[in-house]
């Protein structure tokens, strides 16, 4: 395959390859990740890939956003040296069927909503790592979940790529950036400034020593005060196991998800 071949000149070369995997529908969020890979790397690929297997049957894959030109014209001015766009059926032809599954991360927060989800990721970011070969990877931590089930996986098979976590980059409201955002109307956009709001004092109450069950409760209230009724989960976990924790005597993460009208959106903040 072309991507690989030119990635394996270049490591041949001494280069050291920064990678930045998307969805595509480019936005400030993915600016930033590109922005931090480019200064961390002497090559810069980027994949833009709407990955079928992670949608659920009901999902959105047919309709996520696909936004080619705009993207090209972003990764052009984050200095990107390759953009890797494989056919699906290249990635996945008729006769394939090996799948990657990162056990016990996956039980917790979208799991359980989101079946073979993280199954689907797992899968395309190791294929995506084979093709690219990169010395460092770069991913979201708004997508807190998946970050952590790639460090999981990356290590638990000795793949020898550093992945960088890179913060949440939000909206001057506090929105957390997401290719999902631009599904919502107005009074949609408008509802879902509630949930940084509720994170943020969250945030607060942790510093003031209040546990888990008063943040989560004070959460629902703020969310049902904008009427975002809608909730997947709203839970207080340890960032490594990523299962549910009743006290704060360690550093936490509080994680978030809703449905507001057509957009499911994700976020989370440390705690502690
Ligand atoms: O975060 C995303 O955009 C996707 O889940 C990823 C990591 C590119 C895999 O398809």
């Amino acid at each position: 395959m072309a991507m690989q071949q030119l990635a394996e000149g270049w490591r041949v070369a001494g280069e050291c390859i920064a990678f930045v995997p998307t969805m595509g529908a480019l936005h400030d969020g993915h600016a930033h990740l590109l922005r931090e890979a480019r200064r961390q790397g002497s090559r810069l690929v980027l994949s833009l890939f709407v990955n079928p297997t992670q949608f659920g049957p009901t999902e959105d894959y047919a309709c996520y956003p696909r936004t080619l030109t705009a993207d090209q014209v972003m990764a052009e001015a984050c200095g990107v040296d390759a953009i890797f766009m494989p056919q699906a059926d290249t990635i996945y032809p008729e006769t394939y069927r090996t799948f990657v599954t990162v056990d016990r991360l996956t039980d917790h927060l979208c799991g359980p909503f989101r079946p073979h989800h993280f199954r689907g990721v797992a899968t395309i970011v190791c294929k995506l790592f084979q093709i690219v070969q990169p010395h460092r990877a770069y991913f979201g931590e708004k997508d807190f979940q998946q970050l952590q089930i790639i460090r999981r996986m990356v290590a638990d098979l000795m793949i020898p790529i550093e992945i960088v976590g890179i913060p949440t980059v939000r909206e001057t409201d506090g929105l957390a950036l997401s290719s999902r955002n631009r599904y919502l109307s107005a009074a949609q956009r408008a509802q879902a400034r509630a949930i940084p709001r509720a994170l943020f004092a969250a945030q607060a109450m942790a510093t003031a020593d209040d546990p888990p069950e008063a943040i989560v409760a004070q959460v629902r209230a703020t969310l049902a005060s904008a009427q975002i009724t809608q909730i997947d989960y709203i839970s207080v976990v340890d960032p490594e196991t990523l299962a549910p924790v009743t006290t704060l005597d360690r550093p936490a993460r509080l994680c978030v998800a809703v449905q507001i009208g057509p957009a499911r959106l994700i976020d989370n903040v440390p705690l502690g």
